[in-house]
């Protein structure tokens, strides 16, 4: 009785020291590849601010066999980052960059100043809020690549939708302190299919947990803009264009970065757009899907965008056949018409 007793518990103890070695070692393989991701200096023409930046950058492998990685840049919230939120950010066209236009013209907290050579230190950052995670995606975009290169004849929804799923995972695995926190998913022009399309898959795949590990996904954000596709990489400015691929083309802002190249860094591809296989054509049944399933989604369009987006989001959101909880009404910000609001809505399955 004793003995066996004793054995139980030499049994219980040895599972307790594997269970840990094990853990432990991949827990201290993961620190030690996002250790090595951390920019450690200042990057070429920043300025050093009051704010410290805390960031990350790199290669997440979404396939072994094909060669495929994605390049991301993650900027840690600049006041408490364990109790913030995660946002993926990610840039359309198809073939945009979501480091040249997110990260560095748009809502990043170093955008590159006009003359292409140095960083402007960006205050109204989303990173006072949020945990910052932009990825160059899909394969061809910016430093993100493929070692096989009929991969890139194969770009349609449903390919890339999976890329930015095993992007997410991986991503989790190597900065596993996030895996807990709120995940939401935001973006623009092309994004209005990319980011509901990788909603869902995250959805579909979170109702199999035997097979995936959770994501944390809480919801996601939408600039909409119906007229993206038929205009020039979703209305993108090429002006601004050339001064981030000045900055991104330096040697040493590409060391500094992790990132490696082989030929020239350019904020969009072309040849993306020209091949892309648009294969889903409506996304608002996955509207459907997902307002059903509780979660959070907010959609916009800017005043600048003209008038037919606006009115063009109200007449697809009101497709949604949702309850009004309140009915559209104008929102003010300093004396200025700035929105119209139709939030939050009801859903009545
Ligand atoms: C920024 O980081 C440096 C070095 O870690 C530290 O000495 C300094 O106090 C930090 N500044 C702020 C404003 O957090
Ligand atoms: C792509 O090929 C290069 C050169 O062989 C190799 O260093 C790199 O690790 C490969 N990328 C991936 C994601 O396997
Ligand atoms: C940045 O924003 C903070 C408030 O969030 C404000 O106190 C500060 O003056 C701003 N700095 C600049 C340079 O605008
Ligand atoms: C653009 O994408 C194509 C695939 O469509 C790829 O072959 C090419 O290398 C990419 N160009 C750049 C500059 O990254
Ligand atoms: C686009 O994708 C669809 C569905 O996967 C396929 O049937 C079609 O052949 C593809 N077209 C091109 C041009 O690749």
């Amino acid at each position: 009785m004793a003995s066996k007793t004793k054995v139980a518990a030499w049994i219980i103890l040895q599972l307790s020291v594997l269970f840990c070695l094990s853990s432990c070692s991949c827990y201290i393989e993961s620190q030690q590849q996002q250790e090595s991701d951390r920019v450690i200096n200042l990057l070429p023409g920043q300025p050093s601010s009051d704010t410290n930046i805390s960031h990350f950058s790199g290669y997440i492998t979404v396939n072994e066999d094909h060669g495929r990685a994605l390049f991301y840049w993650f900027f840690e919230a600049q006041a408490q980052p364990s109790k913030k939120p995660l946002l993926l950010w990610l840039n359309g066209g198809p073939g945009c960059s979501s480091v040249g236009y997110g990260a560095a013209i748009e809502l990043g907290p170093l955008r590159v100043n006009q003359n292409g050579d140095g960083l402007d230190f960006n205050n109204f950052s989303w990173n006072k809020e949020a945990n910052l995670l932009f990825v160059e995606f899909p394969i061809g975009v910016g430093f993100s690549y493929t070692n096989t290169s009929s991969d890139v004849t194969q770009l349609n929804d449903e390919f890339v939708a999976k890329d930015a799923y095993i992007f997410v995972l991986n991503w989790l695995k190597r900065f596993p302190q996030y895996k807990s926190h709120d995940f939401y998913i935001s973006g623009e022009s092309y994004s209005g299919h990319y980011v509901p399309q990788l909603a869902e898959l995250i959805y579909t795949r979170n109702s199999d947990p035997q097979n995936y590990p959770l994501v944390n996904l809480k919801g996601f954000i939408v600039h909409h803009n119906r007229l993206s596709r038929m205009r020039i990489f979703g209305g993108y400015d090429p002006c601004f264009s050339t001064y981030t691929e000045e900055y991104f083309n330096m040697a040493d802002v590409q060391s500094a970065l992790h990132a490696k190249t082989t030929g020239k860094w350019k904020v969009c591809n072309d040849s993306i757009l020209n091949t892309y296989n648009f294969t889903v054509f409506s996304i608002l049944p996955i509207y459907t899907k997902l307002i059903k399933a509780g979660l959070k989604i907010w959609i916009y369009s800017g005043d600048t965008d003209g008038r037919v987006p606006v009115i063009g989001s109200r007449y697809w959101t009101e497709a949604l056949g949702l309850t009004l909880k309140y009915p559209w009404r104008t929102w003010y910000h300093e004396n200025q018409v700035c929105c119209f609001l139709m939030c939050p809505v009801v859903p009545h399955f």
